[in-house]
Formats: C-alpha cells, sequence, structure tokens
C-alpha cells in the first residue's frame, strides 16, 4: 500500500491546533497548581496564636483577644511586598519582631535575618541597659529553640553583642548590604542615633527602616527614650529621608532612604 505524505487537509490541521491549544491550557493550569501548592503562607491562625504566647509582642498595637498581631501583619507584609534580601534587626524581648520578619522571608523564599542582642535582662542589667529585655539569648540554644518553634530558625543568625560592637565589625563579617532595618535596641536618644547611623551606613537607597518605641511619651519626656526625638531630626532631613509614624500604642515608625551619600547630622 502506498502511503499518503501529502499535508494534512484543513480539517485535520483545525483538529491539531485545537489540541494543541488544550493540552498548553491544561499545561498553564497544571503549572499554577504547582505553584499554589509550593507558595507558603504562614500567618494561619495556630501560628499566630504561638507569636502571641511565645513571641509576646509588647507595644506593637497588637489584640491577642482577636488573633491580631498589630505592627506584626506590617513587619510580615513589608518583607512579603518589598522582598528584602538582608533584614537587620537591633533588639528584641522575645523575639516578636524577629519572627514576623523571618516568617516573611520563608514564606518569600528568599533573604536571611541578622539579629543582634547582647541579651541584656532588666532584673541583672537594669532598667537603663534595657527595658522589656528578658536574658532571652544567652545561648545558641536557647535562640534556636525560640525560632525553630516558627521554622524560621533558618533564616535567623544571631549576634549575641550590642550592635555598637556589631558595627565595629560589620565589614569583616561580609554581610550584605540592609535593605530593610528594625531598630529596637537601648532607647536613649544617644544609642538609637548611633544604631540608625551605624544601619545607614549599610543601606542603599531605597533602604527601609523601622524604628520602634515612637510614642513612649512619658519615657521620652524624662529623658528615658530619645526615639521620638531622633525621629524628629530624621524628619527634618526631607532631601534624604521619607518617613510615616504609627503613633499608636507604643508606635513604630517607617523610614525610606531617598538618598544614599554620607551623612554627619552635626554638620
Ligand atoms: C525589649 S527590647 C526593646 C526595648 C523596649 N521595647 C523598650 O521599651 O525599651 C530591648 C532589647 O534590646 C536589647 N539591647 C539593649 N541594648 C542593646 C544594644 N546596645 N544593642 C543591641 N541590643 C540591645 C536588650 O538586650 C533587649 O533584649
Amino acid at each position: 500500500m502506498v502511503k499518503d505524505h501529502s499535508i494534512p487537509r484543513s480539517g485535520c490541521l483545525e483538529k491539531l491546533n485545537a489540541y494543541g491549544e488544550l493540552i498548553n491550557i491544561n499545561m498553564m493550569y497544571l503549572q499554577r497548581k504547582m505553584n499554589r501548592q509550593s507558595a507558603q503562607f504562614s500567618l494561619n491562625p495556630a501560628i499566630i496564636q504561638d507569636i502571641l504566647t511565645y513571641a509576646k509582642p509588647l507595644g506593637h498595637n497588637e489584640k491577642p483577644a482577636n488573633m491580631n498581631l498589630g505592627f506584626g501583619f506590617l513587619y510580615y507584609g513589608l518583607v512579603r511586598s518589598l522582598r528584602p534580601k538582608h533584614i537587620l534587626v537591633i533588639g528584641s524581648g522575645f523575639g516578636f519582631s524577629v519572627t514576623c520578619l523571618a516568617l516573611g522571608l520563608k514564606d518569600n523564599n528568599e533573604g536571611q535575618l541578622s539579629f543582634v542582642d547582647p541579651s541584656y535582662s532588666l532584673t541583672k542589667d537594669g532598667p537603663f541597659k534595657t527595658i522589656g529585655g528578658q536574658n532571652t539569648w544567652s545561648s545558641p540554644e536557647m535562640v534556636h529553640a525560640r525560632f525553630a518553634r516558627f521554622g524560621v530558625d533558618g533564616v535567623v543568625r544571631h549576634f549575641k553583642m550590642t550592635s555598637q560592637e556589631f558595627f565595629a565589625s560589620y565589614s569583616t563579617r561580609r554581610l550584605p548590604k540592609v535593605q530593610l532595618g528594625f531598630i529596637d535596641g537601648s532607647h536613649a536618644f544617644a544609642d538609637v542615633r548611633e544604631d540608625f547611623l551605624g544601619m545607614y551606613r549599610h543601606c542603599v537607597k531605597n533602604s527601609y527602616i523601622l524604628m520602634h518605641d515612637t510614642n513612649i511619651y512619658i519615657r521620652e519626656m524624662l529623658n528615658h527614650s530619645g526615639v521620638k526625638r531622633w525621629l524628629n531630626i530624621v524628619r527634618d532631613r526631607k532631601d534624604m529621608f521619607e518617613a510615616v509614624d504609627f503613633p499608636f500604642d507604643s508606635g513604630v515608625a517607617l523610614i525610606r532612604v531617598r538618598r544614599h551619600t554620607p551623612w554627619d547630622p552635626e554638620s
């Protein structure tokens, strides 16, 4: 029998095209389903409850009664939307900020978080070194246990030292630039200033810096805290920074680095 090698008639071609399209549509559907299955969204009710219980937010506008993480949602959402490769956190009592930020990195599937805290405690070191510090970060085992509960121990690297010591050795550690920062260590004006300037030195244009406790009016009045005072200095440099304050509960400010040039605030 002689085989027919002629071009298929138009009806066959149309059928082939229709099959091809169907296969494409199915492939797209499958791809989307696979993406959805591999995508993570950590903030389910059980995790939110654990964050409220074990990472113990204080002054972040949280409302445990209705599972509201307050600013914690802002921290997580910022990480999801900005997708920073490197986050730097200075100071945390029980790890609330670190956990919310690190869960964002985990769900983004990229990025690392450096966490600096010398693990001061209010009872051991006194109120001039820390308010709210509970000696939570004394040993690598304690740090690991606290973050492993949320599955972010692989994302977080703890540096048990003061921010001053950390910034002095930043370059030798070969850490990447900071794309998102969180300042919540010592609240003395001189220390907040140093933390901000240290962070800023390792930022880039369009990095973001969060500063917690912008709304602790009485401590600010008694000169026990200088977060708001420092925020006002930053706000005066509209050419360099864009800032928005959320003056609810203890307050948090979000600052965007508009221009990254060497800065001496006294000049
Ligand atoms: C609970 S947190 C934040 C402060 C608190 N929100 C407040 O109202 O003062 C304090 C944490 O900052 C840490 N800390 C204090 N001085 C620091 C410094 N120089 N560098 C880094 N972390 C510091 C303490 O160890 C403590 O764990």
